[in-house]
């Protein structure tokens, strides 16, 4: 979702929008099955047998998507705004025996040591209050070898429309993942229906 920059502001874009029960029906109804989370779903190599967070999951997309691979493994979905997480429960009929929603922040992530195998986060990064902490919740939820993935939008170029500093573009992303000493990181674009993603894959330190 693009929100507009703040001129001059030299944040990463948190501050910019407030996510309540309002912006939350607001997004589903725009943004909810927005291509970016087929894009990520289908390029990021799930085996049947992963254990996949999604973390700033919306309204549930992607994980709706990644639970119809990871058919052998689990897959949940954590938000901080309840109102996405209620949203994301109202969408996922009974089939879907291997997803659960849970209210929850990147800052503080509501799962135990190395219980996933892949976290993923999908136009979130830059709402997190805190990225730094957030980091170190994904290595900690991380199993040894798991890999987190980070995708966002392309609004304009190769920015992404959430603000100056440090998350501006891709290379400002590959280098928080740097300092937070994450291996194997790569960059990767994808484009469908006149959408464009960044993907940005990196291992648990
Ligand atoms: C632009 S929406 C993207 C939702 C979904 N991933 C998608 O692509 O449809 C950003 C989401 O990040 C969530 N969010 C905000 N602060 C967060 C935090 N500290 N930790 C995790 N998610 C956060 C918001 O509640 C919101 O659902």
């Amino acid at each position: 979702m693009f929100v507009k920059p703040t001129q001059g502001h030299d944040d990463h874009g948190a501050g910019q929008f407030t996510w309540d029960d309002k912006t939350a029906e607001w997004y589903a109804a725009e943004y909810g099955d927005h291509i970016s989370n087929d894009l990520t779903i289908v390029n990021i190599g799930l085996a049947p047998d992963d254990l996949l967070l999604d973390i700033g999951c919306g309204t549930g997309t992607a994980a709706r998507l990644a639970a119809e691979i990871c058919t052998a493994g689990k897959v949940i979905g954590i938000d901080p705004t309840a109102a996405m997480i209620r949203i994301a429960w109202e969408e996922t009929d009974e089939n879907y025996t291997n997803l659960k929603f849970m209210v929850g922040c990147a800052e503080k992530i509501p799962l135990a040591d190395q219980s996933v195998t892949i976290a993923t986060t999908i136009n979130s990064l830059h709402h997190w209050e805190d990225y730094k902490k957030g980091l170190v919740e994904v290595v900690r939820v991380l199993r040894p070898d798991g890999s987190f993935i980070i995708v966002n939008d392309i609004v304009d170029g190769d920015t992404f429309g959430h603000g100056y500093g440090p998350l501006e573009k891709p290379v400002h992303i590959i280098s928080i993942l740097e300092q937070a000493e994450f291996i194997d990181i790569s960059l990767e674009k994808y484009n469908k229906e006149g959408a464009g993603i960044y993907l940005i894959r990196s291992k648990k330190p």
